[in-house]
Parts: structure tokens; C-alpha cells; sequence
């Protein structure tokens, strides 16, 4: 099975999609986790690519395309993976698909979770991610066990810098003017489902499960 996951920032396509890796056991490949990483690491790619993240927009095509085509050459990714946070232009979207093509491949589905702009700003304003491990958290849709501490591996909890409010509202900007024509995209070609994201985690999961037929 693979899927690509489209929404606005803090749609839940990071949520939805570690669940969904770890249910049909297929790598989850997030792209703003790859940039965070080598941000983490000190590597050349992360200081490129904070430049931008800083400022709430998108990562050069240049710099992603190629990572995430070469990821997709891996093992595990055989069976299927999801991908989270790419494509986020069209121009991605065109090499994914030539990409595929070459291979005699092609993607299973595009899921669009749908949530509007105003639930957005109180997702971000409320989500902390783990200094460690990465893993997220909503300080009232899901909480941690211990206030401020990851669950996972008890690493401290922040805010991210692009989580805060300004750079959120750029942010979501940027995914109406470059991601958002995804939909109509993935659409055109017949692979499209429409998620309500509003609703809460389990059920946004168990509507995935039904459009993927699981
Ligand atoms: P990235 O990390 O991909 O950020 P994003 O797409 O903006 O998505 P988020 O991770 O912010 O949100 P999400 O939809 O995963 O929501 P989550 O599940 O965490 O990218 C960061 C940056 O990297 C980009 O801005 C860009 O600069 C760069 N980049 C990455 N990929 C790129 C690419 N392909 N090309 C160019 N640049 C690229 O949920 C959000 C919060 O809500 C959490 O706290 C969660 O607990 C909570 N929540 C989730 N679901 C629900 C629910 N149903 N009800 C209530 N709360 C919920």
C-alpha cells in the first residue's frame, strides 16, 4: 500500500500516519522528520533547510525530491509506505510520479485530511514535540503521562520554533498557494479521499481505515 497524506499544517497527517505505519507495518516517511533530524544531527542539508523552516516555507524542491526518491528505493519500502509532508508542490507531485513510473509503479491513494484554518492555530498552539525522539503531543487532545515529558523516552518536551503563532499563520498560507492544488491533482487522477480531521484521532484513524478498505 502506499499513500501519500495531504492537509494544512497540524492537520494530524503526522499522527494519522504513525498509527497507520505501525497497524499495516510499513514505513511511515516524514519528510519534515528528515529535516528535523539532520537540523539535529548539524548537517549540511539541516542548516539549508532550517533556513527555511524558520520562516514558515517550503524546503527548495531540489533539496527533497531526490532524498525522498532515493528512501523509496530502500528495502522495507517493498510493500508500501506512507509518505507525510511530500509532495508539497506540484512539481513533486510530477517527480514522484516519474519516479514511480520508472519503476512500473505508481501510488495507492492520497489522503486529504481536511481541517480548517481556525482549528489550526489551537492544534499548534498546543502540540509539543519531544527534544529526543521526535514523538508529538497535544497538551489537551493528548497529553502526556507526566506534564512536559515525552511518554516515549522521558526527554523534555517544546515547543517547535515554526509552531509559533506568526509562523504558523505563514505556514498555512504557504500550504494554500503551494500544497493545497494537490487535491484537485491527486483527484484528476481518480486516488483522492476526503478525511474530516475535526473529529477526534480515533475516528479521523477508523475513516482511514475505511477508505483504504482495512
Ligand atoms: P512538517 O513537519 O511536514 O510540517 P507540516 O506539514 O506543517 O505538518 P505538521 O507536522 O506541522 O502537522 P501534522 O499534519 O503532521 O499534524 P500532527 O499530527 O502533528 O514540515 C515542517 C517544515 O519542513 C515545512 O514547513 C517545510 O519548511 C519543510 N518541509 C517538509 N516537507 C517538505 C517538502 N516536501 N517540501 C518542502 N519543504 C518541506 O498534529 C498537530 C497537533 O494536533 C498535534 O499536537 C496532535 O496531537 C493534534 N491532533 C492531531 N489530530 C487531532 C485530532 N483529530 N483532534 C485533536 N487534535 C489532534
Amino acid at each position: 500500500m502506499k499513500v501519500v497524506m495531504l492537509g494544512a499544517p497540524g492537520a494530524g497527517k503526522g499522527t494519522q500516519a504513525k498509527k497507520m505505519a505501525e497497524r499495516w507495518q510499513i514505513p511511515h516517511i516524514s519528510t519534515g522528520d528528515i529535516f528535523r533530524a539532520n537540523i539535529k544531527a548539524g548537517t549540511e542539508l539541516g542548516a539549508k533547510a532550517k533556513e527555511y523552516m524558520d520562516q514558515g516555507l517550503l524546503v527548495p524542491d531540489e533539496l527533497v525530491v531526490d532524498l525522498v526518491v532515493d528512501r523509496l528505493q530502500q528495502e522495507d519500502c517493498k510493500d508500501g509506505y506512507i509518505l507525510d509532508g511530500f509532495p508539497r508542490t506540484i512539481p513533486q507531485a510530477e517527480a514522484l510520479d516519474a519516479a514511480l513510473e520508472k519503476v512500473n509503479d505508481k501510488l495507492d491513494k492520497a489522503i486529504n485530511i481536511d481541517v480548517p484554518d481556525e482549528n489550526i492555530i489551537n492544534r499548534m498552539s498546543g502540540r509539543r514535540a519531544c527534544v529526543q525522539c521526535g514523538a508529538t503531543y497535544h497538551i489537551t487532545y493528548n497529553p502526556t503521562k507526566v506534564e512536559g515529558k515525552c511518554d516515549a523516552c522521558n526527554a523534555d518536551l517544546i515547543l517547535r520554533d515554526d509552531d509559533k503563532p506568526e509562523t504558523v499563520k505563514k505556514r498555512l498560507g504557504v500550504y494554500h498557494e503551494q500544497t493545497q492544488p494537490l487535491i484537485d491533482y491527486y483527484a484528476g487522477k481518480g486516488i483522492l479521499s476526503n478525511i474530516d480531521g475535526t473529529i477526534g484521532m480515533d475516528e479521523v484513524f477508523h475513516s482511514i481505515e475505511k477508505v483504504l478498505g482495512a
